[in-house]
């Protein structure tokens, strides 16, 4: 017997015996593998396109390339079919007591988001923090950046405190923190 299926807006709903799913359009659709290699100044101009495609207050050229002498091992990027698709910066902090990673800005083009990049780009930042003995990772997070929180909290992120006026444009900040465990 056809199983019943019913068409939402956001995809199709299946019942069957196993139970209830949700196929969304882009269960269905395969794309290729991104590469997630170190960046290297020459992905600068591409990763300043992103940013400036994903933030109103962007870092500029300049921050970008002092980040890649700061933090050579855990700065990287995403690419898909030969071009950037995202970036991440991560920097070590040690406090004396502890070694902890912090994720500076990541920002994926709004043309590869929702494909797992992101996710991608941060599981391979955590890997090297580990591999560099931090116990930790740490970032902010605009409060009226919902997407991004649910991003990260998909992936192990959980809100720690605010801080009042973090941004320059006045508004606050979540920090949010994973802990490894080993
Ligand atoms: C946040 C960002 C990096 C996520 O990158 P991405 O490649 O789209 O993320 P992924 O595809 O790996 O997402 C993994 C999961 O996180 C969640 N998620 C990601 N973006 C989301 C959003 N905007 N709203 C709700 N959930 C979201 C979803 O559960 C998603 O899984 P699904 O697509 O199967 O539902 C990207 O949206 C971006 O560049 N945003 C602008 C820059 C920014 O806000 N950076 C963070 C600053 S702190």
């Amino acid at each position: 017997m056809p199983k019943p299926m019913f068409l939402q807006r956001s995809g199709i709903l299946l019942l069957n015996d196993a139970g209830v799913f949700m196929i969304r359009p882009h269960d269905l659709v395969t794309y290729s593998m991104p590469q997630i290699r170190r960046a290297s100044p020459v992905d600068i101009p591409a990763i300043v396109a992103i940013e400036n495609e994903s933030f109103a207050d962007p870092w500029d050229q300049a921050v970008f390339l002092e980040a890649l002498t700061y933090y050579p091992t855990t700065y990287f990027v995403a690419v898909c079919d030969g071009a950037v698709a995202g970036f991440i910066v991560g920097g070590l902090e040690d406090t004396g007591e502890n070694i902890y990673g912090h994720l500076c800005n990541i920002g994926v083009s709004p043309r590869y988001r929702r494909r797992g990049i992101g996710k991608l780009l941060v599981r391979r930042t955590e890997h090297q923090f580990a591999m560099e003995l931090a116990t930790g990772v740490q970032l902010e997070v605009r409060v009226s950046n919902t997407g991004a929180q649910l991003f990260y909290q998909g992936i192990g992120y959980r809100p720690v405190f605010g801080i009042d006026q973090y941004y320059a444009n006045g508004e606050d900040a979540f920090v949010m923190m994973k802990w490894f465990r080993f």
